[in-house]
């Protein structure tokens, strides 16, 4: 009997959980990504038609401070490509010989230049929400690529009852359901140099495999250095093994 009474108490607590979990957000998507598992590696020109998607749109209102204009080198593009892109943008640089900061165009060297001064303008910008850098966002968050992917491709027509608060879009991957970012990707809003037909949802591929590179650029070199060790410690153990074999062969 007090079992029950305890299944029932139990039951009446999980039950508001169960009722809120209709606005919560639906599982991501689940993608095969060329970079997941043991031989893991970057789809390179992917990569590079992510960087545009990232320069056309997301870059617009997301840092991605961990990156070099250099970099991009890695992922194919040329030294005057690259140093073309740093150029349209400005960093503060100085003091000069007079003491002054002075603006002038970003270099190779440099970081990827923030949209935005600061944080506050940042917000300022997006209806009070703060657009997160993108650096390692996707490996801050649970399953990040499903997930950023589920994101950028969930926005939709909410159902009429849901309610809305000013400024925000309806996202079924995020959680609440409701996001500041408006739909940042638009069916042919880039023209890629390659041919391939721009939709949101190879958009949203590309951009992954870009982000996914500038949050771990090493991760193929050290898939195979992983693999390495394992097919060295295979080696090692069968040779432990026939020497064993060999020096108690007389023993019993
Ligand atoms: C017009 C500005 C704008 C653009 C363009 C934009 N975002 Fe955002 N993004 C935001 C804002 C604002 C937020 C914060 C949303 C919130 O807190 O409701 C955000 C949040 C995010 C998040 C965090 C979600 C989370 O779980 O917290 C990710 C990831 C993201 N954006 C990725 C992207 C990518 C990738 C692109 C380019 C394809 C992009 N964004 C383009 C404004 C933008």
């Amino acid at each position: 009997m007090r079992r029950l009474v305890g299944v029932a108490l139990l039951l009446a607590a999980l039950a508001p959980a169960a009722v809120h979990a209709a606005d919560e957000a639906d599982p991501p998507k689940r993608v095969q990504w060329s970079f997941d598992g043991l031989f893991g590696t970057f789809d390179l020109p992917a990569a590079r038609r992510g960087l545009q998607v990232y320069l056309d749109s997301c870059g617009t209102c997301h840092s991605l401070r961990f990156v070099a204009y250099r970099n991009l080198l890695e992922i194919g593009l040329t030294g005057d490509e690259a140093k073309a892109i740093a150029a349209s943008h400005e960093v503060r640089d100085g003091p000069d010989e007079t003491g002054a900061y002075f603006m002038r165009p970003a270099g190779l060297a440099d970081r990827f230049v923030p949209p935005f001064a600061n944080e506050q303008a940042a917000r300022f910008a997006n209806g009070g929400a703060y657009p997160p850098d993108l650096s390692l966002m996707y490996k801050a968050r649970l399953r990040g690529a499903d997930y950023v992917y589920s994101l950028l491709t969930g926005y939709g027509d909410p159902s009429p009852d849901v309610e809305f608060a000013p400024g925000m879009n309806y996202n079924r991957y995020f959680p609440g359901r409701q996001i500041a970012m408006p739909q940042p990707l638009l069916d042919g809003m880039v023209q890629y140099a390659d041919g391939t037909p721009a939709t949101v949802d190879q958009m949203a591929r590309d951009v992954l495999q870009f982000l996914a590179w500038a949050a771990e650029p090493y991760l193929p070199v050290r898939h195979r250095m992983g693999l390495g060790v394992l097919v060295y410690l295979l080696l090692l153990t069968g040779l432990l093994y026939a020497v064993k074999r060999a020096v108690w062969r007389d023993q019993h």
